[in-house]
């Protein structure tokens, strides 16, 4: 935490030589370095969060009830062992358990306060009050606590309800603008509720801890995974307004009302998109290939049809709005009779812009994925090797090095025992349930 201070206090004073030498020589290795971090997070938005901090060189305590957060336990592939649910969201943590029901339990917690920077947790509505430690007492305890909390919902009439991936999709406008026309409401695969909601945790953390820089005042950082969805739905409610002065030309459907429809495969951009057909045609044998003004011509070369490159009807963007599902037919008549691979290949031959439908199984075994650190191999000490993701922002001063999950309450000794003096009475806490 010195080292994370020192840092920066210097931003407020102008640097001599000297200072950027011995700057240099005490160099964080990692941006994080010196932050605390204790993790009351469970299940997947909290944990996303909280595991990035980790990859940022924060060092994060994770208290567990002495139960274990759900996800150990949920979706086990090998009996007994944590779950992949769990390992992969819970990377370069370390594990306390406290009972923080126990008297003994609270009186620990408020000793452990004072020694950390964060505070990040994902319960229900209510439960950190019930628990005796609601802002007020966590501010008086520590005043240069940042306080992170992810709730489904933000205040207001949703505030009190419990919340799940789906469920913020479905809230935060991603469900009815995604799926075709003609069927129901659709969840994308993607944990924009959860982990979507753990990265936008992570920015209102980062702003706090800068800001207190300045103040050294901690402060109550909230994020509603409602909201969160709702902001990376933020071109739909763009579209919706778009409504009230006629169609979107750009979408396919047919008839518009007053809500913004389902669009299927849409690029939701200015430059129409869609899904072709490759061969040898299998569940993922498509490539989303993206029509830029710059693109027709190359493309009307390659699907044989040269003579629409001038054809007035086809040969500008607004000429082809009103017949796009015609002109993907024809992109796809060609792209059928080739591997997507391939397809891939020569669209970008002349910088057309496109991307093969990749298979998690692609994905896995993707070679640039691996060099690049985003398809990670993990030693855990019960599971042995488990592959996880990498962690996607790469700062060029702050390497991350992606170890293993902590096993449930590995780290009693060494936070209860060394840094609460606890050593005698640890065995005695175990048998008692407050650890
Ligand atoms: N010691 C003792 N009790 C503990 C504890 C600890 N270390 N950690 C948690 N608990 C208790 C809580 O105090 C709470 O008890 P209470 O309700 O009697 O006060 C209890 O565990 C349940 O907590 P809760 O978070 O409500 O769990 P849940 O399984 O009922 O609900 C969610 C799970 C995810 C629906 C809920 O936590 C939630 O809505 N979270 C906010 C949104 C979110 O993050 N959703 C999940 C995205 S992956």
């Amino acid at each position: 935490m010195a080292g994370f201070r020192e840092g920066a206090q210097a931003l407020h004073a102008p640097r001599s030589v000297d200072q950027h030498i011995h700057e240099k020589e005490n160099v964080l290795r990692k941006a994080l370095e010196g932050v605390r971090v204790l993790d009351m997070t469970h299940v997947q938005s909290g944990p996303s969060c909280t595991q990035l901090l980790a990859w940022l060189g924060a060092d994060v305590v994770k208290l567990e009830a002495p139960g274990g957060d759900v996800t150990r336990k949920q979706l086990r592939d090998i009996p007994n062992v944590d779950s992949l649910y769990f390992t992969m969201l819970n990377c370069n943590k370390r594990s306390i358990t406290l009972n923080m029901k126990s008297p003994e339990g609270k009186r620990i917690f408020t000793e452990l306060l004072p020694r950390f920077d964060i505070l990040a947790e994902n319960f229900g509505p209510g439960a950190i009050d019930r628990m005796g430690f609601g802002w007020d007492v966590l501010q008086e305890i520590n005043p240069r606590l940042i306080f992170a909390s992810i709730k489904g919902f933000g205040d207001g009439r949703y505030t009190h309800y419990k919340a799940y991936e789906v469920i913020a999709q479905a809230m935060g406008g991603s469900m009815s603008t995604t799926g075709f026309i003609d069927g129901p409401p659709m969840a994308t695969g993607a944990q924009i509720g959860d982990s979507g909601t753990g990265i936008h945790a992570v920015a209102g953390i980062l702003a706090a801890l800068y800001q207190r820089e300045h103040t050294g005042r901690g402060q109550r950082v909230t994020v509603a995974m409602q909201d969160s969805v709702l902001n990376l739905c933020r071109v739909k409610l763009r579209d919706h307004q778009r409504l009230q002065r006629g169609p979107l030309n750009e979408y396919p459907n047919n008839e518009f009302g007053d809500e913004v429809p389902r669009s299927g495969n849409a690029s939701g951009g200015g430059q129409p998109g869609w899904a072709v057909k490759c061969a040898p045609g299998g569940p993922n044998d498509y490539v989303y290939v993206v029509v830029q003004p710059v693109g027709w011509e190359p493309i009307a070369n390659l699907i044989g049809r040269p003579e629409l490159v001038t054809d007035p009807e086809w040969s500008t963007p607004d000429a082809r709005l009103n017949k796009l599902d015609k002109m993907f037919q024809l992109i796809e008549e060609w792209s059928m009779g080739l591997g997507k691979w391939q397809v891939l290949e020569i669209l970008n031959q002349y910088n057309i812009p496109c991307g093969p439908i990749l298979s998690t199984k692609e994905i896995i075994e993707d070679e640039s994925l691996l060099a690049n650190d985003m398809v990670v191999r993990v030693d855990h000490p019960e599971r042995g090797e488990f592959t996880t993701v990498g962690c996607p922002l790469k700062l060029s001063d702050s390497p991350v090095d992606v170890r293993t999950s902590p096993l449930l309450g590995e780290h009693n000794a060494d936070v209860y025992g060394e840094e609460l003096g606890l050593h005698d009475q640890l065995v005695t806490l175990k048998a008692k349930g407050v650890i």
